[in-house]
């Protein structure tokens, strides 16, 4: 089901940065992608409207206003597949369940860095779970930002502070709606997943706690989800519970239900382990935790990007991700929290932004999100997120989910006819990572080996070093998948793994 809309007050595909002979009705069907069906109910977010209708600024006078707007509560369903034209290419798998092709080759020249030579070869990028490269779309959309609409959000000042304002709030809005959130407030801007993961520690968790509470982790959890949890424990004298993993590297879910008793005061998991791929059943996880009253923070550093999702219909607490995983610049990322949970939170740090009133005497905050944004926010680097979340939308989550996970599948196949090779993390539900270790060959040398070739790839640690000692291993080479990532780059993977071992 696709949203009906008239395309005759529509922008063009080239206002977006898309190829001209694409087709509007196809432009208009993917944008909307997973809006409400009933356009004229809803709450519309007053600010955005009257920018539009006033102050244009680069988004809000291309987007008709009458699409614009949040979904209802209840009245969303992500997973809407719009009917593209046939597009195929000669590396386009069929989406499974549609008649539709996704265009890789369309895609990878979105991608200026896929293009690139490294050592006289071809880039092939398979540090995904690391960094995503950045589509035009958003390396233009800062461009946009900073020669047009650059200045602090301070709405009322100025002409441009109106319009950065508009493009930092359009932003939030985007975020809000593509994590499945009810509105923007739910949503505050922070530096990345780490950020986001120690706010909710010390603004929500750290009053909560006494001697001898707990908080429940899971084995597949990266650092950015243990130290901050270690840190307050050890403030407050709480103590830290971790759920074990299977051999495959699956979490066992009855184990982690055991862990749940009158002193767990929080919990969080990670909603995809960046070390080993396990896609965590976190609709369970959260459902054990709320049987339990605790609530749950789910990590979607390494889902965001790959996996589809719904807060609000996943009942998560709190959500965090970090933008540079999913095609946005770094040093952005968001925190979905759940109205009650931001509103009782106390603020993180305290400054400029965050405040209604000031005296020398006490300070009455803002609301969330405001209240945990103090000081100047990365604003133009929001703007990004917001296109790159955009672009996502564009190509559609659930057929990148479908594409890579063929890939992976294919990857699988073709790591395993390595002689030597081992792979870490073989849960039956994984998504973008094909972490190994290959007999013989230290794990640097390996990733050194397929740099020469092009290849990038991490070797190290993963910033998980938990999960890869559960294994027994303090290393894995990790080759980790986007949607730009082909059938023949992975062959490519495998030929050179297999030059090696010669
Ligand atoms: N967490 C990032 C990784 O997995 C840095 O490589």
């Amino acid at each position: 089901m696709t949203t009906a809309i008239g395309t005759s007050d529509l922008p063009s595909p080239k206002d977006y940065g898309l190829p001209d002979e694409l087709d509007i009705a196809r432009l208009a069907a993917v944008y909307f992608t997973g809006f409400p069906a009933k356009q004229e109910s809803g709450a519309y977010s007053p600010e955005v409207i009257s920018a539009a209708e006033t102050k244009p600024s680069y988004e809000s006078a291309k987007i008709p206003k009458s699409n614009y707007k949040l979904t209802e509560p209840g009245g969303y369903s992500p997973i809407l597949l719009p009917a593209l034209p046939l597009v195929p290419s000669y590396e386009s798998p069929k989406i499974p369940g549609s008649a539709a092709y996704l265009s890789i080759r369309e895609i990878r020249g979105d991608f200026p860095i896929l293009s690139e030579k490294v050592d006289g070869k071809n880039l092939i990028w398979f540090d995904n779970a690391a960094t995503t490269q950045k589509p035009k779309q958003v390396i233009e959309r800062l461009k946009y930002f900073y020669e047009h609409e650059n200045s602090n959000v301070h709405r009322g000042a100025h002409t441009l502070a109106a319009r950065a304002t508009d493009a930092f709030e359009l932003a939030r809005e985007k975020t809000a709606r593509f994590l499945g959130a009810k509105g923007k407030e739910n949503i505050v801007f922070v530096r990345g997943t780490t950020e986001g993961i120690n706010l909710v520690a010390q603004s929500f968790v750290k009053p909560l706690l006494r001697p001898g509470d707990e908080i429940i982790l899971t084995h597949l959890e990266h650092h950015a989800n243990i130290v901050p949890w270690q840190i307050i424990a050890e403030e407050t004298r709480a103590v830290i519970r971790v759920a074990p993993v299977d051999d495959t590297g699956q979490i066992i879910v009855s184990e982690y239900a055991r862990l749940f008793n009158p002193r767990t005061k929080f919990a969080a998991a990670t909603h995809v382990s960046n070390a080993l791929g396990t896609v965590a059943p976190v609709r369970e996880l959260i459902g054990i935790a709320h049987s339990y009253r605790v609530k749950i923070l789910i990590d979607g550093a390494q889902s965001v990007a790959h996996v589809p999702l719904d807060v609000t219909a996943l009942d998560a607490d709190f959500f965090v991700f970090s933008g540079h995983k999913i095609f946005a610049p770094t040093g952005i990322g968001a925190l979905y929290g759940k109205e009650d949970l931001l509103g009782a939170a106390r603020p993180y740090q305290g400054g400029g932004n965050m405040i209604a009133d000031v005296t020398f005497e006490r300070t009455i905050y803002q609301k969330a999100p405001e209240k945990f944004e103090a000081g100047t926010g990365n604003i133009a680097d929001a703007v990004g997120l917001g296109a790159a979340l955009d672009y996502v939308s564009w190509v559609g989550i659930e057929r990148i989910a479908a594409y890579e996970h063929e890939l992976l599948q294919y990857g699988t196949e073709a790591l395993r006819s390595v002689n030597g090779l081992t792979l870490i993390g073989t849960a039956a539900d994984k998504a973008s990572i094909l972490s190994f270790v290959l007999k013989g060959h230290d794990n640097a040398e390996v990733g050194k080996y397929l740099s020469r070739a092009g290849i990038a790839v991490r070797a190290g640690h993963h910033c998980a070093q938990p999960i890869l000692r559960r294994f027994g291993l303090e290393g894995t080479v990790r080759p980790s998948i986007a949607f730009y990532n082909t059938f023949d780059e992975l062959a490519r993977l495998k030929e050179v793994l297999l030059e090696l071992t010669r």
